[in-house]
């Protein structure tokens, strides 16, 4: 293992799944008994709000008990030990990464600890709940707040940055997540045609892995504390 110069670091649900919260598209998913276009897309939004709000507003309980695990700990003592630029892209809602130590972390699918203003185009902390009586602490108008998830339908945060990062890495890491939604689905790909090595970590073999040099099998609790610590081991060679 070489020493990198910038390593990039994708993470999707399966991180924090050893920290009790469901997956996705696990049987027992976290959509399990919602239909995913009925909490999940931008016209089930603006079709039945109250509806979606009560379902991130039951959600955010389970979300902020959880601890983070061995993985984002790894992952924020790499970020504070390597001597290269170590960024953290999530596609996960809740805020692990930070809670770990993380610092800039980028949340490409929003954060379920905040709302955003569809009048104004600001974002609030919403550790509470959020209803179609909300009213935004900018502009002031009642009646217009969202999550600030972003739903399918809608454009990714970040962008323009999360870009550029995968445009000069020299390492990309993606670790739980089934790789099945794009863009996220599609960064390795944008990693490896600029040259990065590129190493997928998941419990089981994912469908859209053609990419991926190097597939770690595993608990990421288990696998992302090892392969940081190799890192760190070779650091300096
Ligand atoms: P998924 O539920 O699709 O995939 C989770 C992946 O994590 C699966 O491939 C599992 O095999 C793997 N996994 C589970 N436990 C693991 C563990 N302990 N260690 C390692 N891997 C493990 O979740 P995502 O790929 O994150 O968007 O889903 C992508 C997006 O789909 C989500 O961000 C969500 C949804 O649309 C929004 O909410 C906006």
């Amino acid at each position: 293992m070489q020493k990198y110069h910038n390593i990039v670091i994708l993470t999707g649900a399966g991180i924090s799944a050893e920290s009790g919260l469901a997956t996705f598209r696990s049987s027992d998913g976290l959509w399990n008994n919602h239909p995913v276009e009925k909490v999940a897309t931008i016209e089930a939004f603006e079709q039945n709000p109250a509806y979606v709000h009560d379902f991130y507003n039951e959600l955010k309980p389970l979300v902020f008990q959880a601890r983070p695990n061995a993985a984002h700990l790894a992952l924020a003592r790499l970020q504070k030990e390597y001597p290269a630029p170590v960024s953290i892209i999530t596609q996960n809602v809740d805020t692990l990464h930070e809670k770990a130590g993380s610092e800039h972390v980028l949340h490409i699918h929003g954060q379920i600890d905040q709302a955003v203003c569809l009048n104004c185009g600001r974002v609030m902390q919403a550790s509470g709940d959020v209803d179609t009586e909300t009213s935004c602490p900018h502009c002031g108008i009642a009646g217009m707040m969202k999550p600030n998830i972003v739903f399918f339908g809608e454009n990714l945060l970040c962008m323009d940055e999360v870009d550029s990062l995968l445009r000069r890495c020299d390492l990309f890491v993606s670790i739980g997540t089934s790789g099945v939604v794009f863009p996220a689905a599609g960064f390795v790909q944008t990693a490896k045609y600029a040259g990065a090595e590129t190493y997928e970590f998941n419990l089981e073999p994912t469908s859209n892995n053609f990419y991926f040099d190097r597939h770690i099998m595993g608990k990421a609790g288990t696998t992302i504390p090892a392969f940081v610590e190799k890192l760190l081991t070779n650091r300096e060679n």
